[in-house]
């Protein structure tokens, strides 16, 4: 048998850990051919593929970003995309496909595993975003990247008696930014799913000022004001209609210099969070994903993901795991109230 693997969409710690699990588990237990396909679904467009062997995976654990490359490349924008996939995965004996990616990778695996082809999905985002699963790997190293630069930016916001925005990503969802902020002792967490009043976080900042400790401000990439809309770093959109969101920290930032008097200053976490090595967590789960792929495919269980629940790793339909993002729920956000101001 010979199966292939991609990684799609924004890189994220623990691809790699589930190159390696795929690879090793398909070789070692069932004598399979391991094809790792290019820069996401670009590779199963163009035929662009290397054989994956023991040696090509063994090292690669720790490391961050994906030794496959990965693509925002939507085949359903292509012209006549689903039948060039089909002919390249005939021409290279491609019996079934493990597609590592978040909404939109996964997306297009729902809808390729309703025309016939043998995919199995893993869930991968640091936005931890996707439905079905309680975490995607990748999300546990975010948030230690992000706690870490809360911790830093405490002394600065202290000794120069400064109001620190920390914008971290999140384009929908609040996750990084609930996590890295009540890790980091945040005194206000502005996530996308809850609009915010400027008035009330000055009102927050302003408390901590009087009790002169630090304001650090945690705001996702994708929250926007009440009444106001997302800040946008470009409005052109990717393959799957994303625009590129950013700003809203330095947007924040100047308010609060100017209702408050205070100095205040933002610091855009960006791409770091997503680099670099993934945390143990993220290196377990990553793999036990991988492994329990294997298992799908050596079932013939096909349109389906792996997915966490509880410390189990299941298998749900890919349809279900893409119907709807996972949002931070309000009374996930209520709890974090307490801490502000
Ligand atoms: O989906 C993960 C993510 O990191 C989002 O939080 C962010 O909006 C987006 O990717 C950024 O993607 P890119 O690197 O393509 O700009």
């Amino acid at each position: 048998m010979r199966v292939g693997v991609l990684t799609g969409g924004g890189d994220c710690p623990g691809l790699n850990a589930v190159i390696r699990a795929v690879t090793l588990k398909g070789i070692q237990v069932h004598d399979w051919e391991i094809v790792g396909f290019r820069n996401g679904w670009r590779g199963p467009l163009t035929g662009e593929s290397r054989p994956l062997g023991r040696g090509d995976v063994e090292a690669i654990l720790t490391r961050g970003g994906t030794i496959l490359g990965s693509s925002r490349t939507n085949p359903y924008k292509e012209e006549g995309g689903v039948e060039r996939i089909k002919s390249v995965l005939s021409e290279q004996g491609i019996d079934a496909l493990v597609a590592i990616g978040g909404e939109d990778t996964l997306g297009v695996a729902n809808k390729l595993a309703d025309e016939g082809i043998n995919v199995v999905g893993v869930p991968k985002t640091i936005d931890n975003d996707l439905g079905a699963t309680d975490y995607t790997f990748g999300f546990d190293t975010a948030v230690h990247i992000a706690t870490e630069a809360i911790d830093r930016l405490h002394t600065t916001a202290e000794s120069h008696h400064r109001a620190l925005v920390v914008e971290v990503m999140g384009r929908h969802a609040g996750w990084i930014a609930l996590h890295s902020g009540l890790a980091g002792g945040a005194s206000v967490i502005l996530v996308p799913e809850t609009p915010f009043s400027v008035d009330q976080v000055v009102e927050w900042v302003e408390r901590r000022f009087e009790r002169e400790y630090a304001p650090i401000i945690v705001v996702a990439e994708g929250a926007l004001p009440e009444g106001g809309a997302e800040r946008l770093q470009s409005g052109e959109k990717d393959a799957f209609g994303h625009v590129r969101l950013g700003g809203i920290g330095n947007w924040l930032a100047d308010e609060i210099a100017e209702r408050t008097g205070k100095e205040s200053r933002a610091v855009v976490l960006g791409h770091t969070q997503r680099g670099g090595t993934p945390t143990a967590y993220d290196r377990v789960l990553a793999t036990r994903f991988g492994l329990h792929a294997v298992d799908a495919v050596a079932a013939g269980d096909f349109g389906v993901m792996v997915a966490l629940r509880g410390t189990d790793i299941v298998r749900v339909k890919l349809e279900e795991a893409t119907a709807e993002l996972k949002t931070v729920p309000p009374e996930r956000y209520a709890e974090a109230e307490v801490f502000f101001g």
